[in-house]
């Protein structure tokens, strides 16, 4: 603990706000690596692509160009048309240009839609296990988080009862978050799951905030996306972004689509808080929607590969109990037997073992959901072949010695 004195004035959400796990083990890795273990991280989610080539020649020209200066607040016009093209010819809806607000990731948009909707007192329903972000947002408005939890079944994987969200809904709430595909999860709702779960939170009157950030991310089954619901406008912040598809994480760059109403008042509420996305990032944006996509679609073949792979040799290690996740990166999987047969209380204890001793990083499930988080852990995929064999080799050693003796 710290002897120093509060900071003056600062107010009580900025103390309940908590950080990202995957962040927080950066600089141990970094320390690790610094004394010569070689650290195996299926810790954060970002494709380790590099941004396809085409995609980083459109910012250099328009850097080149000089166009460095600020853009309109709702993003560049050929960027919001080639937005709205993407989701029209993929989802078959009908968005427009001007319902379009380019934003500085897809954390920002979350962050606008708490800022939009929530004051003190309402409640935001979050389906868990869940990306940290939607409670962390919730709370910091004063919000309160209402937990659904996701249904999890031994060699399956996890499910969604809609009954479960239904019931969730009070006269406080005010949003409800949806990740599809989820993180941590991998788990995809189709069409048929999101065509009801969009009538249900019409039919209560609920906004819902969509995170789509992992729509090319699908492997098996079939993916329903929000904006392909007819009656949108009426209560659907979709939000998506260019960091995993495009391997753009450091670029910052994602987009809302809403209601043209609901646009203009975020628009006033944008100026103030970003003034717009970086402008040559959002050429670059246009390049990789309207340019060549055989580097994505490599890059999710390469995907799906290690999914197969991770799942196949995971299966085998005593306490894993691992399933096939349909789509993102993530793979979820309960781990309360080896918790308990090696006497540990917490998942972080297991996590610290595995990297301290075994220079594996996996998360610790609490940190999404800690209602039912506490048995479980994340991996990301998001690592090659060679290092998702090598990682899970070092942890069937921890576990083979835990779970046999
Ligand atoms: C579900 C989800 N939403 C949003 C983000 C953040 O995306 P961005 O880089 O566009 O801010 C992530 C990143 O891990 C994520 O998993």
């Amino acid at each position: 603990m710290s002897n120093e004195p509060p900071a003056l004035g600062l107010k009580q959400e900025m103390y309940i706000i908590k950080g990202e796990s995957a962040f927080t083990y950066l600089p141990i890795i970094r320390e690790l690596e610094t004394r010569g273990v070689k650290v195996i991280s299926f810790g954060i989610g970002q494709p380790d692509f590099p941004t396809p080539a085409h995609i980083r020649e459109a910012a250099k020209d328009a850097l080149d160009q000089g166009f460095t200066g600020y853009t309109e607040t709702a993003g560049i016009p050929e960027l919001r048309e080639a937005i709205a093209d993407y989701l029209n010819s993929r989802y078959g809806s009908d968005v427009k240009p001007d319902e379009i607000i380019v934003t500085t990731g897809t954390k920002t948009a979350i962050f606008m839609a708490g800022a939009a909707y929530l004051r003190p007192g309402d409640e935001a329903i979050v389906i868990e296990p869940a990306y940290y972000a939607y409670s962390q947002i919730t709370k910091f408005f004063g919000a309160k988080p209402k937990v659904v939890t996701m249904d999890f079944e031994p060699g399956k994987g996890f499910s969604l009862d809609l009954g479960k969200v239904e019931d969730a809904v009070t006269d406080r709430t005010r949003l409800l978050f949806l990740n599809n595909p989820n993180n941590p999860t991998g788990l995809v709702l189709g069409r048929k799951q999101v065509e009801e779960l969009m009538d249900v939170a019409a039919r209560k009157g609920v906004v819902v905030v969509a995170d789509e950030i992992y729509d090319n991310f699908v492997y098996d089954g079939d993916f329903g996306s929000t904006i392909s619901h007819a009656g949108w406008r009426d209560n659907l912040i979709y939000i998506n972004g260019f960091s995993k598809t495009f391997s753009m994480t450091g670029w910052r760059l994602g987009y809302i689509v809403a209601r043209r109403e609901v646009v203009n008042r975020m628009l006033d509420l944008a100026v103030s808080v970003y003034s717009c996305a970086t402008s040559i990032a959002q050429k670059a944006g246009v390049a990789a929607l309207r340019g060549d996509w055989s580097p994505v679609r490599s890059m999710i073949d390469e995907f799906k590969r290690r999914r197969d792979a991770i799942y196949s040799l995971l299966k085998d290690v005593p306490g894993f109990e691992a399933y096939k996740p349909q789509g993102a990166f993530y793979m979820f999987p309960r781990v309360s037997g080896l918790l308990k047969a090696a006497g540990f209380n917490t998942t972080e204890e297991l996590v610290n073992k595995l990297l301290y001793e075994k220079g594996v990083l996996v998360l610790p499930g609490n940190t999404f959901s800690e209602s039912m988080g506490r048995n479980f852990v994340r991996f990301s995929f998001a690592t090659s072949l060679d290092n998702i064999v090598e990682g899970v080799k070092r942890i069937a050693e921890f576990a083979d010695k835990v779970m046999r003796r």
